[in-house]
């Protein structure tokens, strides 16, 4: 089953959004299958947004990532790294949508809570990057037949 790195960043976690988040991914149907809080170190948060490194917020980017608590998690489900990004709104807090998260919890680009991978390759390279293997759990959750339809 697909899966998605997602993660709170510390502007989320220091507003006391990550019970609110997590809410909007689990009543969804979506699996937590690995959670931790972690403070990155700037070179990580470099190594996470390596593909922004040529953007002029890069810099601000990394100092702000690598802040203070980040809770990083994996979350499984169909099509859970597009839904996921739905889920969460356009980057830019001014036209994300009401309802989504950053729509309705955030203001500024620079602070928008959250992130999510945007694509299987990133996906695969984020949840590596951030968790080693042992750190995801796999199990089979009670309610899958009900948001599934599967017995
Ligand atoms: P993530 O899920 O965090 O990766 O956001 P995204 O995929 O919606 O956007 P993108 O990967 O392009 O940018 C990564 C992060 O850089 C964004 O979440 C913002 O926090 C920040 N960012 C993007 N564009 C700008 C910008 O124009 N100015 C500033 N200050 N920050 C930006
Ligand atoms: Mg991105």
């Amino acid at each position: 089953m697909e899966r998605t790195f997602i993660a709170i960043k510390p502007d989320g976690v220091q507003r006391g959004l990550i019970a609110e988040i997590i809410s909007r991914f689990e009543r969804k149907g979506f699996k937590l299958v690995g959670i931790k809080l972690v403070v990155p170190s700037k070179d990580f948060a470099q190594k996470h947004y390596h593909d922004l490194k040529e953007r002029p917020f890069f810099d601000g980017l990394c100092d702000f990532l690598s802040s203070g608590p980040v809770l990083a998690m994996v979350w499984e489900g169909e099509g859970v790294i597009k839904y996921g990004r739905k889920l969460i709104g356009a980057t830019d807090p001014q036209k994300s949508e009401p309802g989504t998260i950053r729509g309705d919890l955030a203001v500024v680009v620079g602070r928008n809570i959250i992130h999510g991978s945007d694509g299987l390759e990133t996906a695969k390279d984020e949840i590596s990057l951030w968790f080693q293997p042992e750190e995801l759990v796999n199990f089979t959750s009670n309610s899958e037949k009900w948001v599934y339809g599967v017995n």
